[in-house]
Order: C-alpha cells, then sequence, then structure tokens
C-alpha cells in the first residue's frame, strides 16, 4: 500500500516509519510512505504557505495553491481518496482503519495553524478525519496515527495474522487480560486456566476476560458486539454479581 503524505513538516515522520512495525511493513515492500514538503509547490519568491484569513481574526490559514497543486501534480489526476486530518472531521476509528487498508494508494493532506482555505475541501479533499475531540498543533501526529492503524490491517505487516482481528475493537470488544513469564510476580499470580495447556479453556477465558474488560470500560460497546446466547449470560450473570456487590456494600 502507497501512502502520500502531504505536509510542511516532514521530518516530524522519520522516527515513527524508522521503527517497529513500520519499519519493518517498508523494508519488507508491503509499505511504502512518500512525504511531500507542501513548501515545495509554493511559487512566490518567499515559498508562502500560510497566511492571514480573509476578514481578520488572527491565526493562519494554509494557502490554497500550493496545497492543491501539490495534491494534483503527485496523484496525477488518479483517483485516490484523499484525506485532511482536521478537528472538524469524522471520528476515526478501528472500522474507518480496516475500510482505508483496502486502498492501493491513500493520500494524507496535514491540516495546520488555524485551518485550510475552504476551497481546498472543495477542490481535492474526499474525506475529513479526526482522531479525537482535542486540538493539536497540526495534522501530523493525527497522520501518523492515522497511517499506523491503517498498515495494521495491510495483510503480512503483523507477524501473527490473526493479531489485527484480535486487536481491541476489531472484535467489537476491548481485548482482554494478558499474562507472560514468570508464573508468580510478587505474590500476584497468572490465572490457573493459562497454564493449563486447555486451549477450549484458555479461549474462553481470553473471551470471558474481554466481555468483562469491555462491561467495565466500555459499556457502550456491547450494544453493538456480535454476542452468543452464552455471551449474553455470562454479562447478565456479571451485571447481577456487581448489584449485589453493591447492596452488600449499602
Ligand atoms: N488537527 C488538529 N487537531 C486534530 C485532531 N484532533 N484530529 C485530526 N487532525 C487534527
Amino acid at each position: 500500500m502507497r501512502f502520500e503524505i502531504f505536509t510542511l513538516f516532514p521530518a516530524m515522520f522519520e522516527s515513527v516509519l524508522g521503527e517497529s512495525i513500520l519499519k519493518r511493513a517498508r523494508e519488507r515492500g508491503l509499505l511504502t510512505v512518500n512525504l511531500h514538503n507542501i513548501r515545495a509547490y509554493a511559487t512566490d519568491k518567499h515559498q508562502t504557505t500560510d497566511e492571514p484569513p480573509y476578514g481578520g481574526g488572527g491565526g493562519m490559514v494554509l494557502k490554497v495553491e500550493p496545497l492543491v497543486r501539490a495534491v494534483e501534480s503527485v496523484l496525477q489526476g488518479e483517483s485516490v481518496p484523499v484525506i485532511l486530518t482536521t478537528p472538524q472531521g469524522e471520528r476515526f476509528t478501528q472500522r474507518m482503519a480496516a475500510d482505508f487498508a483496502q486502498y492501493p494508494r491513500l493520500a494524507i493532506l496535514c491540516g495546520r495553524y488555524e485551518g485550510v482555505d475552504e476551497r481546498v475541501r472543495a477542490l481535492v479533499v474526499t474525506h475529513e478525519v479526526s482522531i479525537g475531540d482535542y486540538v493539536l498543533s497540526g495534522g501530523e501526529l493525527a497522520a501518523m496515527v492515522m497511517l499506523d492503524a491503517i498498515a495494521r490491517h495491510i495483510p503480512h505487516v503483523l507477524g501473527n495474522a490473526e493479531s489485527a482481528p484480535n486487536d481491541s475493537f476489531s472484535s467489537g470488544l476491548l481485548e482482554g487480560a494478558h499474562y507472560t513469564r514468570p508464573p508468580d510476580f510478587r505474590g500476584l499470580r497468572v490465572p490457573e486456566v493459562l497454564l493449563s495447556g486447555d486451549h477450549g479453556a484458555v479461549a474462553r477465558w481470553r473471551r470471558e476476560s474481554a466481555l468483562r474488560r469491555t462491561w467495565q470500560r466500555r459499556p457502550d460497546l456491547l450494544l453493538s458486539a456480535p454476542l452468543s446466547e452464552a455471551e449474553r449470560y455470562f454479562l447478565g450473570e456479571l451485571a447481577e454479581m456487581w448489584a449485589r456487590s453493591k447492596d452488600s456494600q449499602a
């Protein structure tokens, strides 16, 4: 999969692209990330990329010409989703990451300052995406978050093909608890079932751990998670236990 990233600060991406899973994916040819400096597409002698907005009001706005020229000259008319990172966009989710990973090529425009000239949206942007309800100094960090989350869905990027579907949210639930050696640390023991070698029992325990954690932390996810009858029963029991413990505290 190929990413075209348009930014005023390409160097911000270096460490993220040069480590761990993204580094390996690039080395193996599974992921290509082309960084395009928007400044290189400015035409005036000062290479201006931002200006104060019409009507005043402070802040700086990214100019339309360099951005549109950059995107059009890189994409060459190819039909590619162009994502603008902005706090006004649709909230980024695991579902969206999986959907974007289906495209062979994706462009991300990193917003900056107060925003971008509205005409950029009309001319080149196909999606506006926010990574959460807070304001970053620029879209670069948001682009890196999306790039990482999308890359995890590209086949063979993760060592174990099972990992992405098991990630929190992919199954509709949060991930449950994990343990590794030693079996006892300061008296905190790993649950016996995980040491038992009984794969069926381990899978059941994992699913229950995920259900319990989701019920405790993100009960809203349970409304849309695909659950079996037995899993609904398990959640009912959790709720009853919780209600009884409340009663005994009262
Ligand atoms: N740019 C500034 N804040 C942002 C956010 N929350 N998501 C995406 N892009 C942004």
